[in-house]
């Protein structure tokens, strides 16, 4: 589990990031998290089509292509022996004299690979967990899967603090996602989620679970939506690569309908598993 994937070859795990790395310096560059179950890696070329748009969107150039990368990223999951976990895919600008503006002179993109193994998430997925609310303070790019996670991890961590599993995050009235997933709330048998505009990271398992709601005829309405409607929904739940879907039971102390996983969110769930399932068996 020690190996890595650094600029395309595979090394021992240690530090060696130059100072002047400019994702050091200056959160200048992008990433993904590609979920690894039964050690395939789940919905990849979704995840490698995300990285892509990111790089366009920074005018980063990826030194490589998504074959290469792909096939790289499959070794280093194989070589680590990963079995449920995740693979964690870094892209910085690269290594520059430190000025804000982007360097003249070409630079060589850092492009860094790990995994990590998983503990079980099914107790968590099948219990749900709670959520609390705060200002959404993030940039209006957050389409963009940049390192920049300051106001994230901030978030996360005053939801850590409270116990719960996500800050659920809102401009003014509108829910937009949280801080490391995207939400999902119920009303009367319809589902809504913010859509993917600038104002939300566009998940890939928030794809999947369109996809599966669309295949099981359940309507869903990507449209903005209110804290007041979180607050009343009859079921919400978040999702995320690995997490997949987590029930959310109750939101600042406020219970979400019966205060336990909805009958809804379940269905959901078990449909996604039951696609993780099959990866496994591939
Ligand atoms: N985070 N929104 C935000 C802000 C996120 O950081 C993430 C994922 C998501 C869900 O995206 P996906 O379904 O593609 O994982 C939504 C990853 C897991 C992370 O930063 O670790």
């Amino acid at each position: 589990m020690n190996q890595i994937l650094l600029n395309g070859n595979m090394i021992k795990r240690r530090s060696c990031i130059d100072i002047e790395d400019r994702g050091y310096q200056f959160g200048d560059g992008i990433y993904e998290v590609v979920g690894i179950y039964g050690g395939k890696l789940f919905l990849m070329d979704e995840h490698l089509q995300r990285l892509k748009r990111s790089a366009r969107e920074l005018s980063i150039k990826l030194p490589f292509t998504m074959a290469n990368i792909k096939q790289d990223l499959i070794e280093l999951t194989k070589v680590n022996d990963v079995i449920e976990g995740l693979l964690y895919l870094q892209i910085t600008r690269g290594v520059a004299p430190r000025t804000h503006e982007l360097p003249v002179e070409k630079v060589e993109p850092m492009v860094v690979a790990y995994t990590k193994e998983l503990g079980d998430l099914t107790e968590l997925q099948d219990m749900g967990s709670t959520a609390i609310l705060q200002e959404d303070i993030r940039w209006l790019r957050c389409d963009v899967k940049t390192l920049n996670l300051l106001p994230n991890t901030m978030a996360k961590q005053r939801a850590v603090e409270q116990g719960a599993v996500e800050a659920i995050l809102h401009r003014g009235e509108v829910v937009t996602e949280a801080s490391s997933s995207n939400v999902f709330i119920i009303k009367d048998g319809i589902v809504y989620t913010h859509p993917a505009n600038n104002f939300i990271l566009n998940g890939i398992t928030r794809q999947k679970v369109i996809q599966i709601l669309q295949e099981l005829n359940i309507l869903v309405k990507e449209v903005p939506y209110t804290v007041t409607d979180l607050l009343s929904a009859d079921e919400v739940f978040i999702t995320a690569t690995k997490l997949d879907v987590v029930p959310i039971n109750s939101v600042d102390g406020h219970d979400i309908g019966t205060g336990k996983p909805g009958m809804m969110t379940i269905q959901i769930l078990e449909a996604m598993r039951q696609l993780t399932a099959r990866l496994q068996v591939q």
